[in-house]
């Protein structure tokens, strides 16, 4: 999930890059305070009492945010506020948008930072956090006891810089009063574009297609070539109706599907029907994951799952691979008991050259870019620097588990 899988300007589009603006560099990996590069050419020497005159006069004048926001690149009065604390350290686990890191060092944050667009070495992790007071990570980063011990007391708040947590041990974070702040919305808009585009490579078949205007299998004009089932009419099934699920369900809106319907623990208001799960596996000519993984979701997918389906059904994930049993859908893929099938998650991650899954013309595999816009990840990557800025300022995080 490293900038270069981005278009364009991977890192951030709107916030200038961080490397621009001066810094005082600890180690390689370590990045300490930076002011923002709207500030570079003057350099800030504001004490705390200037600071807090200066909040003064902007609240007491009815400044608004936007502009402190604007001016201080911060995101609002509250973050500003923690510029006046003492200086707190994080770990930031992977090359990020530098936007997250520009907030980070503006409230005054002593950044290190595993500067790769490969995972931490897990020994690698596990010494650097130790005594920090909070640890921005990835879902690929596993924050379990293991490395809550390694960090030590010091810590105080883990922002995932993502919407999914399973990759975190929350007991054991309550249990030690650590808080932790994750990034749902920012990512609604870019995960359900991806769905419905993997649900149309999928059953639309471009992969086959591109692949035969490349390869010379093209040929002619063929009636019968590369057909697939059409979404208009169609029975749409949503299995986890969240911020995303309902928002493939808008998506869709524009292609009259015949009915959406879903399965979720609520009922949620929409037109779409809430239904059983066997009755989504029944009546689905798509069939879209988009629920978390928890205990009772691992694995739901399985061979009986997929005997339920329609032979011509299409199932698309863009949750997490282990919702569903990727040898059993290999098999009801070859055996023809289901269609289609496309992925953008899988188990592991990634998904070993040699599986089956690989081979087959009905299966399309993405390597989970389900939120890799530029916005998104940009947005992603500022919420999760402001989840551990309030936290350290003992503030309402704004997006907190
Ligand atoms: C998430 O945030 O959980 C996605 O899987 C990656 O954006």
């Amino acid at each position: 999930m490293g900038g270069d899988n981005t278009l364009g300007n991977g890192n951030d589009p709107v916030v200038p890059q961080a490397s621009s603006a001066s810094s005082a560099t600890l180690s390689p990996d370590a990045i300490s305070v930076r002011r923002s590069s709207r500030t570079k050419k003057a350099p800030v020497r504001l004490n705390l009492g200037c600071l807090r005159r200066m909040r003064c006069f902007l609240l007491g004048g009815k400044v608004c945010n936007s502009f402190i926001k604007r001016y201080f690149n911060c995101s609002s009065v509250a973050t500003m506020s923690t510029t006046l604390s003492r200086q707190h350290s994080v770990y930031v686990t992977r090359n990020v948008p530098e936007s997250g890191i520009q907030l980070l060092t503006s409230a005054g944050l002593k950044v290190t930072q595993w500067k790769h667009d490969a995972a931490v070495p897990r020994e690698e992790l596990l010494t650097n956090i130790s005594q920090v007071d909070a640890l921005f990570c990835l879902l690929t980063d596993k924050v379990d006891s293991e490395l809550l011990d390694a960090a030590g007391g010091s810590l105080k708040v883990i922002g995932t810089m993502s919407v999914g947590h399973d990759h975190i041990d929350m007991e054991e974070c309550k249990k030690r009063g650590i808080r932790v702040g994750f990034t749902p919305d920012v990512l609604t808009h870019a995960t359900a574009e991806l769905t419905v585009a993997l649900l149309l490579a999928t059953s639309r078949r471009l992969m086959e297609g591109v692949q035969a205007a490349k390869d010379g299998s093209w040929g002619t004009w063929k009636p019968t070539w590369l057909c697939g089932p059409s979404l208009q009419n169609s029975t749409v099934g949503i299995l986890g109706f969240g911020r995303i699920g309902q928002q493939v369900a808008k998506n869709l809106g524009g292609f009259d599907v015949g009915k959406i319907i879903y399965t979720a623990r609520t009922e949620v208001a929409s037109c779409a029907q809430r239904v059983e799960f066997d009755e989504l596996l029944l009546q689905s000519d798509f069939l879209i994951i988009c629920c978390a993984l928890t205990d009772s979701t691992k694995n739901l997918f399985d061979k009986n799952a997929f005997l339920k389906m329609k032979k011509s059904a299409i199932l698309v994930n863009t949750s997490r691979g282990p919702v569903v049993n990727m040898d059993d859908l290999a098999e009801a893929l070859e055996n023809k008991e289901i269609a289609g099938a496309g992925l953008d998650v899988t188990v592991p991650e990634p998904i070993p050259l040699d599986h089956s899954l690989l081979k087959l013309n009905n299966c399309v595999v993405l390597p989970h870019i389900g939120s890799a816009t530029n916005e998104a990840r940009s947005a992603m990557s500022r919420l999760t620097a402001e989840n551990i800025i309030a936290a350290l300022n003992n503030q309402k995080m704004p997006a907190e588990l």
